[in-house]
């Protein structure tokens, strides 16, 4: 049994589907403060297994713990619930480190309790701050957070590594994300921001869709060809099975030290021009938008090497720009006609 925290959530649940689709029976704990329980029937609608489902802060470390007592089956968790809102972030410091940090020390505590000592953790290419080199590789260094959410994900990551250094039997892979977008083809599960989206793709497919009349680009003076920001646009599904991939390496013994972590990427920069214009072309659709000011806190560019999760984890991106930018039209189009 496969413990996903936060798994009703936009990766959550896309990974619980590959993991379910890869044979493994899944648990999905979440305290649904940024999704719903509705996911959980639309999972089992994709691929006809209902996974288990508890309501779960895992702030509340007696729950935590009592969760491994009435699940002895678990045997490796992966890691999603967490804040990650970069601007809510900076207005709200105090519960990003008490939520993200907290949730992390209750579920290494508990996993180190009941003795299931594999974990895949949900990172992010925020660590790497602005890369002076670029694409950034495992080795770049990391910098100093842009934001209390960043730093989290960096506290995480050395929580994590003190802990595989006090304990030889626990295993880690650290997954680090670059920008994940689409959803699923079936379009019962995607992205679903809470009230006005923050991120680039959902408020793109909400302008498309009437809900914003117009989408801000923050920014086309950077030091870039077209003068807007460049980013790694992972597709999610892409995204999902690079889990699946780490959940077996370290199932089957196969890392090579007990704390790995890895770039997931596309290995491409994509601009928020070429977002915009690739997301019109695909759809057929103009775009309302409007270039206005940079966004505090925005770094300028930033896509992964990805060699080393090719190599070590045989894992690569498969899903073109287009195919997933369609796919969160299409989630879009298909949540708006019945919500
Ligand atoms: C992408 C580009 C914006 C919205 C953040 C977190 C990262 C991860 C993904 C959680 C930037 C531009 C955006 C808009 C715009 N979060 N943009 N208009 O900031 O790269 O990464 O979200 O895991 O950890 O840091 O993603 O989608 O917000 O922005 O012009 O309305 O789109 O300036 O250049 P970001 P994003």
């Amino acid at each position: 049994m496969i413990l996903t925290t936060g798994g009703t959530g936009y990766i959550g649940s896309h990974t619980v589907v590959e993991l379910q689709k890869a044979g493994f029976e899944v648990l999905i704990i979440d305290n649904l403060s940024n999704s719903n329980a509705e996911i959980i029937d639309r999972i089992e609608q994709i691929t006809g297994i209902r996974p288990f489902f508890e309501l779960l802060d895992l702030k509340n470390k007696e729950k935590t713990f009592d969760l491994f007592k009435k699940y002895p089956k678990i045997e490796a968790v992966v890691h999603f619930a967490a804040s990650k809102a970069v601007g809510e972030s900076v207005q709200k410091p105090l519960m990003y480190y008490e939520n993200n940090i907290g949730s992390l020390l209750n579920i290494l505590q508990a996993m180190e309790k009941y003795h299931c000592l594999h974990f895949v953790f949900s990172s992010s290419c925020t660590v790497y701050g602005q890369p002076d080199i670029l694409p950034v590789t495992e080795k770049s260094i990391r910098q100093p957070a842009e934001s209390p959410y960043g730093n989290t994900k960096m506290i995480s990551e050395d929580i994590i590594k003190d802990f595989a250094v006090s304990n030889k039997s626990f295993q880690a892979i650290a997954l680090r994300y670059f920008n994940p977008i689409g959803a699923h083809e079936s379009g019962l599960i995607g992205e679903l921001p809470n009230g006005i989206p923050n991120n680039l793709v959902p408020f793109v497919t909400q302008t498309a869709f009437g809900l914003r009349p117009k989408l801000s680009i923050f920014g086309n003076d950077y030091n870039t060809p077209d003068g807007s920001c460049i980013r790694d646009y992972i597709n999610v599904v892409d995204l999902a099975q690079a889990h699946v991939v780490a959940i077996k390496r370290l199932l089957d013994n196969k890392n090579k030290n007990n704390f790995e972590f890895f770039n997931i990427g596309t290995g491409k920069g994509i601009s928020v021009l070429e977002i915009v214009k690739t997301f019109e072309k695909v759809t057929d659709l103009k775009l309302n938008y409007e270039i206005i000011g940079r966004r505090i806190g925005d770094i300028e560019k930033i896509w992964a090497e990805t060699s080393l999760a090719n190599e070590e984890l045989g894992w690569k991106a498969q899903r073109n720009l287009e195919e997933t930018l369609l796919s969160a039209w299409n989630w879009e189009c298909n949540y708006r006609k019945t919500n």
